[in-house]
């Protein structure tokens, strides 16, 4: 069978050559298509940085309006999905709706199956997916309440136009608060794309099979769901309404994350790449004091998970293993500031991670990449005989 070398998990397996994002993990630098992500957080629009991410280049003025024009033509989502969304019970995961709807949509727009599309198909294919998806997760918010669904209004921008989506009602013409769009446009590019992650590899290797955009990007939302990849950000929360319930005690939480007979592990804490800093942390950390300022709120799990990384960054467990707070310490505390439930925390990420799946799936199809397939290392039974089940 020839020479297989076994790295279980990929921990040092490069699976691709890509441009899309540099990652160094030892110096905590990140930057999309060679842009410090620290610059585009600060300057940049979420669409602006999925139209870099995807086609390579920051856009002109002519090329973003061009790309948001295209955009607010796909908003609408078929009227026959809704039947089959109107019965998922309205308490099921968001996560578990998301990447039903979105491997749904390749029901309803059929273009998209062709194996090899034209560059003009192929790039129909992703605005309609970039389109559709914060349609549809706006529609899993508003089921979460029992409201009608808002249909989108094009004279607004993506971001914008999602929030309407969101938080808007049916008769008025609502103005979203810019201190929210701003906030919500800095979380979706600091969540944009990440290399070869998890969900990002699975993309790929769904893609690899010449699978459609929307089988690929659903194989990818099923995978961010996980609490060791996106569903940490949900956990976080939770793990932070715990511990206040539990008095605050951090030294208490600290300890049993580092115990190795307590299954319990520090969310939001420790990354594969990252041995240093998460720079998305940082911004986001100095961004969750800034926008809970700006709206007014205080949320006494900030100081809880202020504390627990102080006490966190200075114990030997954690400065041994290199362990610092990734992207999702922080981001379900400024998610809740703006009025989002806990569950649908992962699929926000889901939503700003949309362009990295897209621009990975696409220079995956660019290259003409392989169909993945991993091997294995065989250790099961070698000859067994068949005994008849009486014998058994
Ligand atoms: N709390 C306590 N100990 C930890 C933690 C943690 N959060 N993370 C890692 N460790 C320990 C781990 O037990 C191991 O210790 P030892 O060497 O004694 O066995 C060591 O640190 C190395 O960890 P690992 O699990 O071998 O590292 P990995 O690269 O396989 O896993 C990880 C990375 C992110 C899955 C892991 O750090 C983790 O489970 N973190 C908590 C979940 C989380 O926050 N995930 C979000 C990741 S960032 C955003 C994203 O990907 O979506």
């Amino acid at each position: 069978t020839g020479y297989v070398t076994l790295d279980i998990g990929y921990k040092n397996t490069g699976a691709t050559k890509s441009a899309i994002t540099f990652l160094d993990g030892e110096q905590g630098i990140l930057k999309y298509r060679g842009y410090p992500i620290e610059e585009l957080a600060e300057k940049s629009s979420f669409i602006e940085v999925a139209y870099l991410l995807i086609y390579g280049e920051l856009p002109t003025a002519e090329q973003l309006k061009a790309f948001q024009y295209e955009l607010s033509r796909h908003t609408l989502v078929h009227e026959d999905m809704k039947k089959f969304f109107d019965g998922f019970p309205s308490k099921s995961h968001p996560m578990g709706q998301l990447s039903s709807l979105v491997s749904a949509l390749s029901a309803f727009y059929p273009e998209s199956l062709k194996p090899s599309q034209t560059t003009e198909e192929l790039n129909q294919s992703i605005i309609k997916m970039l389109a559709k998806m914060a349609t549809v997760v706006s529609w899993i918010y508003k089921k979460s309440l029992g409201h009608p669904v808002i249909y989108p209004q094009n004279k607004y921008d993506y971001v914008t136009n999602f929030l309407y989506m969101t938080f808007g009602q049916r008769t008025e013409d609502v103005t979203i608060d810019p201190v929210v769009i701003d906030a919500m446009n800095k979380l979706l590019i600091l969540h944009a794309d990440h290399e070869q992650n998890c969900s990002a590899s699975t993309v790929r290797i769904v893609g690899s099979s010449d699978s459609n955009i929307y089988a690929s990007v659903s194989a990818g939302i099923s995978a961010l769901w996980g609490p060791l990849h996106g569903g940490a950000n949900q956990a976080v929360i939770e793990m932070l309404e715990k511990i206040k319930e539990d008095g605050g005690d951090t030294d208490k939480w600290i300890a049993k994350a580092k115990d190795k007979n307590d299954p319990f592990r520090l969310m939001g804490f420790g990354h594969r790449v990252y041995k240093n800093f998460d720079p998305r942390a940082k911004i986001i950390k100095k961004a969750c004091d800034d926008i809970l300022e700006k709206l007014g709120i205080n949320d006494e799990v900030l100081e809880i998970a202020k504390k627990l990384e102080e006490v966190a960054l200075k114990d030997p467990y954690f400065v041994e293993r290199k362990l610092y707070p990734n992207v999702d310490f922080y981001s379900g505390i400024i998610y809740r500031a703006l009025g989002f439930p806990t569950d649908m925390f992962t699929v926000l990420f889901a939503l700003g991670r949309l362009p990295g799946w897209i621009a990975q799936w696409k220079e995956m199809k660019e290259n003409k990449e392989p169909i993945g397939r991993p091997r294995q290392i065989y250790v099961g039974a070698t000859d067994r005989e068949y005994a008849d089940i009486a014998s058994r």
